[in-house]
């Protein structure tokens, strides 16, 4: 959709936007390039802090100028108003299923009765993937997007235009006037990915709300939500795959794009949908569909997004036409349906969990399984209402779903196969570890040990301490966190940087390797970034953004304990609860001794934020590469931030000054090639500290 020349003037343009010099036009087009580059090709140009600031900038102006404002503005996304009721709208034209086939031969049973109805000597089909998400439909009328619908019964849905416009990826507006279309109607499907499903789910256990339980249902849920800033948080995206109406300007000649699917959805591509275009293959035998779904089928653990099957589509649409449909669904599509990945099994019994932050998580042991190429065993049932809800019984033959990476889940019980022996679930009343009372705060759905010496919270909270994403201390994973905690070597989080090293090499599969090598990971993991040491400390509400965010607003961790709680809420994404947990956090003495023996045993605590000292290089930024002819390289960087410049240690579209020495490399290339970096000497660099 932008071409390479149009992509790098608009790179310089989102420059000159930062320096105050854009028109609103100019910062509209900038942002929707951005969203386009963020939402449908996945590659971003600029960080989310440079958008925005630029969107900023653009409210700003619009505020002012409120006449100027244009229903398709970046801006008019946000609804700042909760939907009250959806009112039922009729659909241009009925949203039809698909038939199913579930095997080879119903394809080509199918195959041989188009032949039957269209003279033709051969057939092209489109074959692209079937997303399992929640149908939309969308209106887009002289160019501006004027309706998103639910499918509703088919004939009519639900408007919810407020809540499509959360959706990254739709254009709130599209050039279809190019193609000679005055009014089209477009369906498609919204998803979740498999990725923000698992952040979404691990962010509403945290809040103590119930799971979802698998992507399709959060995506069909969030579209009648009434908070559209909720909508926008759970981050959904939406692919079109069919124009079911299309109204063409009488003065001009309609595209030729439109006369196939494969077209339409090149011509939908190229205005800023994602659609399944690259997906898509044209195949013009139904023995080489068959071997495409089949192949299709096996890769599907590897996409982003659920899919459930294929759908296979007369390509040429005038063939379409001539096929027809019946009452419930088209003639010239099918739906190839996956194997299903469900079982059945037996739940045997129940056993609560405590989690880091004390909830207490029932978690379902069936018979073993296998399902999709594994063996399933334990399921979480995460909290006391699914139990009920489902009505789940010790005993129960349940039905188990795990689709593609998402967790296990169990769909229902087989409640006509009770015996008559099932018994009933017993939660707990008391932590099943320390026997401390639980509790169920008001409003939420999980019970708690609040005991925050509770074992199995500590045990916990070191193991998300040293995970992946937090410290990253991969010789010292979970199981040697527990076998350690049990034998006493390791008591709590700063007790890592003291093991006794003698004693563990004592153990059975210790080896002077092993040691060595738990040894360097635990010592790399002092210079870890500070937002990791943040989101490591597990305070309640902070994932890893929030942390991010944190890391860059101090110099150092122990400034967090003069945040106010209202200092923190005009941080990004922080809101009352949060601001109160992570204000809690660092009001608390038992933590801030924690910090400081972590800080004593040499782990960086230095946080991102940029000094605030005004200076001769304020707001710009800087790197160094090959050896300069005077400075010393620490004296050179320090010159920059004691002059207000901000240092940067790679090369991007973000970087001002590349200051090179001799034998400058790769970051030399890489700034050739980036127009918008300008490469100077250290002369040049000492010139501008000085005049
Ligand atoms: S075409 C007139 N293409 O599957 C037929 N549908 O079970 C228009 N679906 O209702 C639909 N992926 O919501 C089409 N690539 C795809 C699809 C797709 C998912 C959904 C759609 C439909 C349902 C039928």
């Amino acid at each position: 959709m932008y071409t390479k020349d149009q992509t790098k003037a608009l790179q310089s343009l989102t420059n000159k936007l930062l320096k105050n010099e854009a028109t609103i036009d100019e910062l509209r087009h900038a942002l929707r390039f951005h969203e386009y580059r963020y939402y449908i090709l996945n590659d971003p140009l600029i960080t989310d802090d440079v958008y925005d600031l630029i969107y900023k900038k653009l409210e700003k102006l619009e505020k002012e100028n409120p006449a100027l404002i244009t229903p398709d503005s970046p801006t008019q996304r946000v609804g700042n108003s909760l939907n009250t009721e959806f009112i039922t709208v009729a659909h241009l034209t009925p949203m039809l299923s698909l038939e199913n086939s579930y095997n080879p031969q119903d394809l080509i049973d199918w195959d041989k009765r188009l032949r039957t109805i269209l003279d033709v000597s051969q057939i092209t089909y489109s074959t692209e993937p079937k997303f399992d998400g929640a149908s939309i439909s969308l209106i887009y009328e002289n160019d501006i997007l004027a309706r998103g619908a639910t499918r509703g019964d088919g004939i009519a849905g639900d408007d919810v235009t407020t809540n499509i416009k959360q959706i990254g990826s739709v254009p709130l507006s599209a050039k279809f006037s190019n193609y000679g279309i005055d009014k089209i109607e477009i369906r498609g499907e919204v998803l979740m990915t498999k990725e923000n499903f698992k952040r979404y789910n691990a962010a509403l256990a945290e809040e103590g709300f119930a799971a979802l339980a698998n992507p399709r249902n959060a995506a069909a849920g969030s579209l009648r939500m009434k908070d559209p800033a909720a909508v926008r948080k759970r981050k959904l995206e939406a692919i079109l795959y069919h124009i079911s109406y299309i109204k063409i300007n009488e003065k001009k000649q309609p595209d030729k794009l439109i006369a196939t699917h494969a077209g339409s959805l090149q011509m939908l591509a190229a205005l800023g949908f994602r659609t399944p275009v690259n997906e898509k293959k044209l195949l013009h035998t139904i023995e080489e569909v068959v071997a495409f779904c089949k192949a299709f089928e096996l890769k599907r653990d590897e996409l982003p997004y659920e899919i459930d099957g294929m759908v296979i589509k007369v390509n040429d649409i005038e063939l379409q036409q001539q096929s027809g449909s019946t009452a419930h669904h088209p003639r010239w599509a099918m739906a190839y349906k996956f194997k299903a990945r469900q079982a059945t099994s037996t739940l045997t019994k129940v056993e609560f969990q405590v989690g880091r932050t004390g909830s207490v998580t029932p978690v379902a042991k069936i018979e073993p399984v296998h399902i999709g190429g594994v063996t399933v065993s334990s399921i979480s049932l995460f909290n006391a209402d699914v139990i009920a809800e489902k009505d789940l019984r010790i005993g129960d033959a349940v039905i188990v779903e795990r689709a593609g990476d998402v967790i296990p889940y169990i769909v229902k019980p087989l409640d006509e196969l009770r015996k008559g022996n099932e018994t009933k679930i017993i939660f707990p009343k008391n932590c099943p570890v320390c026997n401390d009372p639980l509790v169920k705060p008001e409003g939420e759905a999980v019970w708690r040990c609040v005991n925050i010496n509770c074992e199995a919270q500590v045990v916990e909270r070191i193991i998300h301490f040293v995970s992946k994403d937090a410290m990253d201390i991969r010789s010292l994973g979970e199981s040697n966190v527990r076998k350690f905690y049990s034998l006493h070597f390791l008591k709590n989080i700063p007790g890592i940087y003291s093991l006794n090293y003698e004693a563990i090499a004592k153990l059975e599969g210790f080896g002077p390797k092993s040691i060595d090598n738990l040894r360097t990971a635990i010592e790399n993991s002092k210079k870890q970034n500070l937002h990791r040491l943040i989101f490591g400390l597990g305070i309640r509400y902070v994932g890893e953004a929030t942390a991010k965010t944190l890391g860059k607003s101090v110099q150092n961790i122990f400034e967090l304990k003069n945040f106010s709680i209202e200092d923190l809420q005009q941080l990004k994404d922080i809101g009352n609860k949060v601001g109160e947990s992570i204000f809690n956090f660092f009001h608390n003495d038992d933590n801030i001794k924690m910090l400081e023996i972590l800080a004593d045993a040499g782990i960086n605590v230095a946080g991102d934020k940029i000094g605030n000292k005004e200076g001769k290089l304020s707001g710009q930024t800087f790197l160094f590469t090959g050896t300069l002819p005077t400075l010393k390289r620490s004296d050179a960087e320090k010159f920059v931030e004691d002059n207000g410049g901000r240092l940067l240690s790679t090369v991007s579209n973000n970087l001002n000054y590349l200051v090179t020495g001799d034998s400058a490399g790769s970051k030399l290339e890489k700034a050739k090639k980036l127009k918008s970096i300008k490469i100077i000497t250290e002369s040049e660099f000492l010139n501008m500290i000085q005049t």
